[in-house]
């Protein structure tokens, strides 16, 4: 699937390790200095100075190590953007990334260098070329999967991280599932319910005046049949709210298609789920496309709208999109935030690109296989 580098090529990263071997060191001995300095005010220049430079000699490697091994190194370090300079350093000392990178500036100048050293004095020699040949490709992957060990979040660091999101989006999901277990009480305690006793007091009435003023009994048995539809309907909708019977019968796209059917703006449904995704998916977006095409009736001005639904791998995709004035924002309401609570539940996230002037775009994304972890940092907004 990727391209291994040639050994010419990793002998070229073998000679950038070597030439950065000596900035690595004294990256490391600046950070060092100036950590222990930082409290009497002389170490934070050298600080500043230190840190950047460590940080773009491991980014680096990290390149360096990616390309060799054929797979991402990222870096995973606490985001610092935007932030006063001095904020920004106090960010720097507490992400477990720069006590890494320190770690691995010790290792990468001296286990590091003597075999980035190994592979250029191997490509010196005409006798030992045949050696460099075949030895260049393990020497250098032994050196990059220890640099990528060392530069990337130990699954300790994942598994707490992963063990904090889930713990979030459970207290959100129990909160959730309460507050939806209010509004049906309520739905029906006001909706059905009231209607079912005026019905039973209607037939009562009916009943007794059977005798007496059969006229005003069938206008009474006219009433309550009203009624009984009435509350049928209160009952639908409360089942809707639960789990829409077409969401059911014809899968998400289907539903979502009888949904733009009943809206003022018109929506072209497009994308076709080949195969249909777990039921608690379907149904939690289901109704996150509901909300977003709620808003787009309600704030958007939108002349037209869309949606798509695409499944990528193990990855439903949903983007509803409208052509209105945009300024959605999740922090502006309720709606786009339970979303994106709902959709956090199954590891999913929302994002939103609404810029002034539109047009609004809410990418929609949930893991289709809930059980499988998602270690890669979501985008959700709000
Ligand atoms: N499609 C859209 N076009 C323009 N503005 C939007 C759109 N969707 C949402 N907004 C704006 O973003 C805010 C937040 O949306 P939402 O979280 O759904 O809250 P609300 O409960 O007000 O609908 C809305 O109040 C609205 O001002
Ligand atoms: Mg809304």
């Amino acid at each position: 699937m990727d391209q291994r580098p040639t050994p010419l090529r990793l002998t070229g990263y073998a000679l950038a390790q070597v030439a950065l071997a000596v900035p690595t060191v004294l990256a490391v001995v600046l950070v060092a200095v100036g950590g222990g300095t930082a409290l009497l005010v002389v170490g934070i220049p050298v600080l500043l100075v230190g840190l950047p430079l460590l940080r773009w000699i491991a980014d680096r490697h990290r390149a360096m190590a990616s390309a060799t091994l054929g797979h991402p190194v990222p870096a995973e370090r606490l985001a610092d953007e935007d932030l006063p300079i001095l904020r920004r350093l106090g960010t720097w000392g507490r992400d477990p990334m720069t006590w890494r990178e320190l770690a691995w500036g010790l290792v990468s100048a001296s286990l590091g260098l003597a075999l980035a050293l190994v592979v250029v004095v191997l490509a010196l020699g005409v006798v030992t070329l045949v050696l460099w040949y075949y030895a260049t490709p393990q020497l250098m992957r032994l050196r990059s999967v220890a640099d990528a060990r060392l530069l990337s979040r130990g699954s300790h660091e994942l598994l707490e991280e992963r063990v904090q999101v889930l713990t979030e989006t459970r207290a959100e999901t129990v909160e959730d599932s309460a507050a939806a277990l209010r509004r049906i009480e309520r739905d029906l305690h006001d909706g059905a319910q009231a209607r079912l006793v005026a019905l039973q007091m209607n037939l009562g009435l009916a009943r007794s005046l059977m005798d007496t003023d059969p006229t005003a009994a069938r206008e009474l048995l006219a009433e309550a049949s009203t009624t009984t539809g009435a509350a049928l309907g209160d009952i639908r909708d409360v089942v809707r709210g639960i789990h829409p019977p077409v969401l059911a019968d014809r899968g998400l796209a289907g539903a979502v298609q009888a949904l733009a059917l009943d809206l003022a703006v018109p929506v072209s449904v497009s994308g076709d789920l080949a195969e249909r995704p777990p039921a608690p998916v379907e149904t939690a977006a289901y109704f996150a496309v509901l909300e977003c095409l709620a808003n787009v009736t309600k704030h958007s001005c939108a002349e037209h709208a869309w949606v798509e639904l695409d499944r990528r791998d193990d990855l439903l995709v949903v983007v509803v999109g409208d052509d209105g004035r945009g300024g959605a924002d999740p922090g502006g309401g309720t709606g786009l935030r339970g979303v994106a609570r709902r959709l956090a539940a199954l590891d999913g996230s929302v994002r939103v690109s609404s810029p002034a002037g539109g047009p609004t775009l809410v990418t929609l994304e949930v893991p289709c296989e809930s059980s499988s972890p998602r270690t890669t940092p979501s985008s959700a907004t709000g």
